[in-house]
């Protein structure tokens, strides 16, 4: 049974139908990417796992993690087989910038995995140390302002892996980093999914050359429904939506342009 699994979820706001057919699974330690236009309905599919649709939004289908179907469940009120930890684009409002990354990467591990203050601490050290800070220390004494873009989306990751929880979505995490510290990014995520038995992985985006790093199928989400699902190889090699042939068309300009540049 897939991880995750989501049949048919139909989504509207305010009685606007924003995800009209959503259906599709993604199993552990599988990464998938769900690529798209702005405002296809990506975030909305995300929301809708997490359980934090916006006000006034109603839902209908089923979205099973673990085999659990969550979308009647509130967020909180999920067990821990069942909960998803996400990675957003945007690091400075998904970090409190009053607390010191220390604090904030020991809650999970004590609340959510039962770990003591000082199990914690020294785990802390240990993440840190994976996601490539070379000092621990220096970091656990600093506040997310004091960090750049790249170092707080580090974090962030870190904190995705410090609850356990056994999937994990990302949302643009590249999207507001520049191209070499996407690729660090990018690699950062590629080794923490690398554990078949490990978190699956939902990887929103609409950059194909970024996904293609990183995933090994593709969906593709138009106006909100799937129209294409694939291996990453035949949505690079043969698309079939016209959509999905622009997109890799002008992921090819766009390679093409920057090997121009850097030539
Ligand atoms: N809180 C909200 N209230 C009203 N409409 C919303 C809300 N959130 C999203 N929408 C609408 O739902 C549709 C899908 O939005 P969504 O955020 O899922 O797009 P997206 O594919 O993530 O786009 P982007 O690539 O720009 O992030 C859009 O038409 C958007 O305007
Ligand atoms: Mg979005």
């Amino acid at each position: 049974m897939g991880n995750l699994t989501i049949d048919n979820l139909r989504v509207t706001l305010n009685n606007r139908q924003m995800l009209e057919s959503v259906s599709l699974s993604v199993c552990h330690g599988e990464r998938v990417a769900l690529l798209g236009r702005s405002g296809s309905g990506k975030s909305l599919t995300a929301r809708a796992v997490l359980g934090l649709l916006p006000a006034g939004a109603k839902a209908s289908g089923t979205i099973r993690l673990g085999g659990i179907d969550v979308l009647p469940m509130p967020a909180l009120a999920r067990p821990a087989t069942a909960r998803v930890a996400m990675v957003m684009q945007d690091t400075s409002s998904a970090l409190n910038p009053l607390a010191t990354i220390g604090y904030q990467l020991r809650q999970p591990l004590q609340h959510c995995r039962g770990l003591s203050p000082r199990q914690a601490a020294s785990e802390v050290a240990d993440l840190l140390l994976k996601m490539g800070f070379t000092a621990p220390h220096d970091i656990v004494n600093r506040y997310p302002p004091e960090l750049s873009g790249g170092q707080r989306q580090r974090i962030c990751i870190a904190m995705a892996l410090a609850s356990n929880a056994p999937f994990i979505i990302a949302d643009e995490p590249t999207t507001a980093l520049d191209v070499v510290t996407q690729a660090q990014i990018l690699k950062l995520l590629r080794s923490v999914t690398a554990d078949p038995a490990g978190p699956g992985l939902l990887f929103i985006t609409h950059d194909l050359h970024a996904a293609s790093h990183l995933c090994d199928r593709a969906l593709i989400i138009e106006n909100g429904c799937i129209v294409e699902e694939g291996a990453m190889s035949q949505i690079l090699h043969a698309p079939r939506q016209i959509y999905t042939q622009n997109l890799v068309g002008s992921a090819h300009h766009c390679v093409v342009a920057c090997e121009k540049v850097f030539a």
